[in-house]
């Protein structure tokens, strides 16, 4: 068990909060969260005085998990590198819209899963974007052990390694075991791991089928021993795309969230400082941590990236062949639009604030011109309602959110994902065997 923390959380939401909270999200999700259905070639051009970040997306995997709502396709060498050859000249098209970076965020998938290409791609984009900072990056437990990882020392910022859990029954349950190793050797190789970048990230995820409170309290204190510079513990996500293969065998049974969600933040929440709902750093300077919450505006690249710029979300196309063609033919990969009104993006960066436990009413009148209290009335009055937010006295500006509000935050936040995976597989459904 761990030692005794200092921190204890307070009273976390009853259930039926979560049951009222899941369903006002799937209303909005399913009012907000699907394609207009005209086809674009390129993004708008950047908006002078913004800040924008770069995503890029790497989707490939060399096995496939049943649980992860990611867009990836079964790795085969000739086809990831000439995705990367097109990666890089997507790149060359968005410089040419006149965009620049202050950061980039490669996602996946695996994305060191071809190390060469990885480095060829982030030298391209710090030599087309000077303004770039900050590379992060996401790998497996398996990467980490080949001789060629060392490599990556210098050019990333911080690398996230998707561990999930170190117990070998969970391992086997997710059929994680024989691909990465046992919890015992994953620890080890974490280690030498840490060293080499300035940040590393470790995800872990809870709400396993038969993951005991014991068992979650064991990751957490392993956590702790290999103290990293940063943690992530993901709530399990059974989304329309994993539901067939996840909900009756992966997925825990009950609602089990609160009780679980009670034991990280009391044994990470008094040696971390908490970034986000999920998401806890050793120090506030932890560079990324949920890239949509420290970026407003973002462009994506690659197939299946999203962008969110100005009041819209943009998608790229899902078909590798497809990309491959648009490419050819001058075009970026974005493909697809949402417009989304006034309210509805307020209401996503309330969602944000309460996420990342910064909500701030100067932010809302700065960058939105609006009264927080009053553009966003009934949720403001509900939030406050249930006791996850309050008023700051000492501090008009910025309100606090609570630890039942964090716990909401995540709920939400795990809806809103969900959420997206139903735009991810609406887009993936007409893909036909030439187009992975
Ligand atoms: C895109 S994956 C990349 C990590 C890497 N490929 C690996 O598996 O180790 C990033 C993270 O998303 C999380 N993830 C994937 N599917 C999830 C799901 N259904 N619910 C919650 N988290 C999930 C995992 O924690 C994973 O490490
Ligand atoms: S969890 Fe990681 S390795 Fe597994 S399919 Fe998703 S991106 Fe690939």
């Amino acid at each position: 068990m761990s030692e005794q923390s200092t921190y204890q959380v307070g009273k976390l939401l009853p259930n039926w909060v979560i049951r009222a909270t899941d369903q006002i999200m799937d209303y909005y999700i399913k009012r907000y969260l699907n394609c207009d259905p005209i086809v674009l070639d390129r993004p708008p051009q950047p908006q002078s005085g913004h800040q924008y970040m770069l995503y890029a997306h790497i989707p490939f995997c060399k096995t496939l998990c049943s649980y992860c709502t990611f867009h990836r396709f079964l790795f085969k060498e000739y086809k990831a590198r000439e995705y990367f050859v097109n990666l890089r000249k997507e790149m060359d098209y968005v410089k040419a819209l006149g965009y620049d970076f202050t950061a980039m965020y490669i996602g996946g998938g695996t994305t060191t899963i071809l190390e060469d290409e990885l480095i060829a791609t982030i030298e391209h984009a710090r030599k087309l974007f000077p303004s770039i900072k900050e590379v992060s990056c996401e790998t497996d437990p398996a990467q980490i052990a080949t001789p060629t990882f060392r490599n990556l020392k210098g050019l990333v910022d911080r690398m996230s390694i998707g561990v999930q859990s170190f117990d070998d029954n969970i391992l086997k349950l997710t059929e994680r075991y024989d691909k990465f190793g046992s919890g015992a050797q994953i620890y080890d190789r974490l280690h030498e791991a840490l060293e080499l970048f300035p940040t590393t990230n470790i995800d872990m995820i809870f709400g396993f089928r038969g993951q005991s409170l014991e068992m979650l309290q064991r990751d957490m204190d392993l956590l702790v021993e290999l103290n990293p510079r940063q943690i992530t513990t993901y709530p399990l996500m059974v989304t329309s795309q994993t539901k067939k293969s996840v909900k009756n065998t992966i997925a825990a049974k009950g609602l089990e969230l609160a009780d679980q969600y009670r034991i990280i933040m009391n044994t990470l929440g008094s040696r971390y400082r908490q970034l986000t709902s999920w998401t806890f750093g050793r120090t506030h300077d932890e560079g990324f941590d949920e890239y949509v919450v420290d970026h407003d505006e973002y462009v994506g690249v690659g197939s299946g990236a999203f962008s969110f710029l100005g009041s819209n979300l943009y998608v790229n196309t899902f078909s590798l062949h497809r990309y491959g063609l648009r490419i050819a033919q001058g075009k970026t990969g974005v493909e697809r639009q949402r417009h989304f009104d006034k309210h509805a993006v307020l209401q996503y960066r309330l969602l944000l604030g309460l996420f990342s436990a910064r909500l701030s009413r100067k932010y809302f009148r700065q960058v939105h011109g609006v009264n927080l209290d009053r553009a966003l009335f009934k949720e403001m009055l509900a939030l406050k309602l249930i006791g996850a937010i309050k008023d700051n006295p000492q501090d008009p500006d910025n309100l606090i959110v609570t630890d039942a509000g964090k716990f909401l935050g995540l709920v939400m936040m795990k809806a809103f994902y969900s959420g997206m995976d139903n735009v991810r597989a609406e887009l993936r459904k007409p893909l036909k065997d030439i187009d992975m």
